[in-house]
Parts: structure tokens; sequence; C-alpha cells
């Protein structure tokens, strides 16, 4: 089984499940619009510290089942830890993870990226992270990235003075694509990384981070926030960048120690054409 393929367990009652944490799941989240931190504050008279209001947002987007922000928001209890999946049975387990947990300050909603503007006001986040997000290897997907100069520019407006997007990856291929993307998008990085649990081991552990790097994996990473706005000229660039991942491998794909999350029987094939002596086909044209 891949691992970006996730199966229903049997006996799982997806819709048991989803009634079972709706506690935890908001699906009105365009009526909270400019209001998360206030309106998922909990009512607790026994508090005592005077605050009103979480005193930060952060996204995760592409959350998975949820074990990076419940890490984060056991750490932040005063942050607002938000999680965005498409797919139901994550967000079955992230919201049964934040009920389990008893964490007030997390809170899960069943949207994609594309939903992001009518569920976030301009500056409203303080950070957005993208946990080993889809790689999309292929060109004819490079639009589906999270990572694409068209969703990094969209997320540049909602984020607060001083907000970062941080992403973990276990594809240099994506790592490379998403430095140019960042870029063309008008993104100042603070740090690229090509061992962040090395460079960062405070980070919280995601799934993947944990089932991938006992694969072998290294993780990649970037923190980049919004600069200055980006030239028209810029982003075309970054559009034009738009090809294939396997265009950022090594020349000698013999030589990966360890193959992307994606991109196992791409490689697969390339080396398989090079074992029967077939010609190379130039990088810019893998699909
Ligand atoms: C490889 S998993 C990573 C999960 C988790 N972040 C982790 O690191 O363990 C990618 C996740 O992104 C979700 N996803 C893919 N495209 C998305 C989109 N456009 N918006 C939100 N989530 C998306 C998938 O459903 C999947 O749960």
């Amino acid at each position: 089984m891949g691992l970006t393929h996730i199966r229903t367990p049997k006996n799982f009652d997806l819709d048991e499940r989803l009634e079972r944490y709706a506690d935890a799941i908001e699906t009105n989240a365009p009526g909270l619009v400019g209001r998360w931190a206030q309106a998922c504050w909990p009512i607790d008279p026994q508090r005592s510290d005077g605050r009103d209001r979480f005193r930060e947002v952060r996204l995760d987007l592409g959350c998975g089942k949820g074990a990076f922000i419940a890490q984060c928001a056991q750490l932040y209890p005063d942050i607002l830890f938000i999680g965005m999946d498409v797919e139901p049975i994550c967000i079955a387990y992230a919201a049964q993870r934040a009920c389990d947990e008893g964490l007030r300050n997390m809170v899960i909603v069943p949207r994609g990226a594309n939903a992001l503007p009518e569920i976030f006001c301009e500056g409203e986040l303080s950070a957005i992270t993208l946990n080993f997000p889809t790689p999309y290897p292929k060109r004819h997907h490079a639009r589906r990235r999270l990572v694409n100069v068209d969703h990094l520019l969209g997320f540049r407006r909602l984020l607060a003075p001083g907000a970062t997007i941080t992403l973990r990856t276990d594809s240099q291929p994506l790592w490379e694509y998403a430095k140019g993307q960042f870029k063309a998008a008008g993104y100042t990085i603070r740090w690229a990384s090509s061992d962040t649990r090395a460079d960062h081991p405070e980070t919280p552990v995601t799934e993947y981070e944990r089932r991938l790097t006992e694969r072998g994996a290294t993780v990649f990473g970037i923190c980049a926030e919004p600069g200055s706005e980006p030239d028209a000229a810029g982003i075309q660039r970054g559009r034009d960048a738009e090809q294939s991942l396997m265009c950022y491998l090594p020349a000698d794909l013999f030589s990966l120690d360890y193959v992307p999350l994606g991109m196992e029987a791409a490689v697969e094939n390339f080396r398989n054409r090079e074992r029967k002596g077939k010609a190379r086909i130039p990088g810019n044209t893998r699909s």
C-alpha cells in the first residue's frame, strides 16, 4: 500500500466518527472569518488571566491526522491551531485527537486550500505550516502544489506582519522547486534547511515525518515571510518553472539513496529505461 493512499480501516464508521468528534470540527468556517481568535476562545469562568481571545491563530494546511498540531496545541495553550484537510478520514482522526486530549485550542476545518480566502481575513494568521504537502510531481499537476507561486501569492494577504510559512518535505525536488516559487511570490527566505530535524530539533514530529524517516528520508524545509510585492515578470518566471519534479532529481538516478514519496514509480521507470540502454530523456521533458 502506498503511503499516500488512505484506506478506511475495518469497522471504521466514518459518519459515526465525524459525529462523535464534531465538537472539534468547524463546518461553518466562513462564519468565523476575522473572528477565529475570539470565537474559539473557551468560555471558562475558572480562567483568571483576563484574556478573551487567543494570542495568535496558526494554520496547518493539509494537517493529516493532526499529530503535529496536537503537539503544538499542547505546547502553546494560548494560541489557536487550526488544521485543514480535504480527506474525511484525516478529519475524523484529527478531531478525535483534539477531543481525546482535551485540546480546546485545536480546531479542524474540513476544507481545502482553495477555500482559504472565504475562511480567513487579511492578516488573520500568524503562521502557516505545510508539512509534507502532497508533492504532485507531474508537470500537468504543478498548479496543485501548495508551494506553487499562485498559492503562495494567495497566502500572502492572510499573513499578519512578521508571520511565516514553513514547508517541510521529504522531497528534495519539491524543496528546490519551492525555493524558486517563494522567490517568485516575493517572499524572503528566513532559513532553508536540508535537514530540519538536525537544524530545528524542537519542532514536533509529523506523522509523515515519522513514517518517511523510518524509510530513510531526510526532511528538507523552508521558512519564509512575505517581502515586498513581487513584480509581474517575477511571478511569470515562477509560473514558467512549473515543470515535472523529475527535473530536480540528479542526472544519475542510481545515485539516489532515497526516492521521495510519490516519485517511486517514475524513478523506477527511468532507471529501467537506462538499464535497457534507451536514450536518456532530457530533464525538462520528464513528465
Ligand atoms: C502527505 S499528507 C501529510 C499529512 C501531515 N501534514 C503530515 O505531515 O503527517 C498530505 C495531506 O494533505 C492533504 N491535502 C492535499 N491537498 C490538499 C489541499 N489542497 N488542501 C488541504 N489539504 C490537502 C491530504 O489530504 C493529506 O492529508
